[in-house]
């Protein structure tokens, strides 16, 4: 993945060009994904369950690497996981706040509990001199700064200091204080681009609320998935619909808000029924007269030679409306069901 670093404006982007993407069974998940978040756009990621969003948003973090196309971020990425909520695990809120900082905050963080850790297990001078470097280098990395504006996310989400917060076991806070906390770090920390997987996810109202106004405000540039019609009526500028199909999800973007995404979506799915309507149509005519070409060509050379320029044309025609994935368009042939080598035969 191709990263840059902006270091003198204060918003970034996210751009996904021919994203492609195979399940580990092979199965196509996306085919062909493009879309651009520009900067200070605040952009909501839609699509039924199991569309591909959250797959989606982690290629784009470069957790998972795509099979074809490229993903381009300009500055910092801070990342919500839809997991946030339903932590069960053994994490503190400490662990769960480094985990959404930056990279050079949460290599710190490591080094200063290894550090603390072997002081545990053996407290000679080499432990406590590596101890004294690892506090050294989380001063270095700004850590402290870090732990002020956790405090300020614990005050406000929590209504606790971070000093008293810190220890607490993720588990014992509900989903929604969950949600609230790693909000409050990401809208209030550094990274410019945000990527939010169900960010609404366990909040009530008042905080539904909250996050609306938060994404209204905000400079940074968001990409946020949600299923919640009125938090993407009242905060998305954009909408990328992700649109689960037989040849993958097809990703599109729909330049208004969620206001008028469903009569697009209705105008574009007619758009395709016109155009494949159409395309039937004409296949229908140009497979009849192959066959008409290929009774005749039985008789005569000049024929013949007509006949195979003809089931060329059939065979490569492609069925409209929707992009493919390279790899099936290597396999499907024209679409009308009998492959590229065995189309009209
Ligand atoms: N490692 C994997 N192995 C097999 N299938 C997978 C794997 N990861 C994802 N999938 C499948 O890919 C599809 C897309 O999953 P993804 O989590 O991206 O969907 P989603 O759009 O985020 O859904 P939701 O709205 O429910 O969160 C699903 O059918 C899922 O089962
Ligand atoms: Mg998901």
């Amino acid at each position: 993945m191709r990263r840059t670093a902006v270091t003198m404006r204060s918003m970034g982007h996210l751009e996904a060009a021919h994203v492609e993407y195979y399940l580990p069974d092979g199965r196509v998940l996306l085919g062909d994904a493009s879309f651009r978040v520009g900067e200070g756009a605040v952009v909501a990621l839609v699509g039924a369950n199991g569309a591909g969003k959250t797959t989606l948003l982690r290629l784009i973090a470069g957790e998972i690497q795509p099979h074809g196309g490229t993903v381009t971020v300009s500055g910092g990425l801070g990342v919500m996981p839809q997991f946030v909520g339903s932590v069960r695990d053994e994490r503190t809120v400490r662990d769960l706040l480094v985990s959404v900082a930056q990279p050079r905050i949460r290599e710190a963080a490591a080094a200063v509990d290894a550090a603390e850790h072997a002081i545990l297990t053996r407290d000679d001078e080499a432990a406590q001199m590596a101890y004294a470097q690892a506090l050294s280098d989380w001063a270095e990395a700004r850590g402290y700064e870090a732990e002020t504006l956790w405090d300020m996310c614990t005050t406000a989400g929590l209504g606790m200091p971070y000093e008293k917060a810190q220890w607490r076991q993720v588990r014992t806070l509900s989903g929604g204080e969950q949600k609230r906390l790693v909000l409050e770090a990401l809208l209030r920390g550094p990274d410019e681009v945000l990527l939010l997987d169900e960010p609404d996810n366990y909040l009530d109202v008042p905080g539904k609320r909250w996050l609306e106004e938060r994404l209204k405000e905000t400079r940074k540039t968001v990409l946020f998935v949600s299923h919640d019609r009125e938090l993407l009526a009242r905060a998305a500028e954009k909408i990328v619909a992700v649109e689960p199909g037989p040849a993958g999800s097809d990703v599109w973007v729909h330049g208004g808000g969620f206001g008028t995404f469903h009569e697009a979506r209705r105008e574009r799915f007619a758009r395709f029924e016109e155009l494949k309507r159409r395309w039937d149509e004409k296949h229908a005519q140009l497979k009849k007269l192959v066959l008409n070409l290929r009774a005749a060509a039985a008789s005569s050379h000049e024929l013949a030679s007509r006949y195979a320029a003809r089931r060329r044309g059939c065979a490569s025609s492609r069925r409209p409306g929707r992009r493919r994935s390279r790899r099936a368009s290597r396999t499907a042939g024209c679409g009308c069901g009998a492959g590229a080598r065995a189309c009209v035969r």
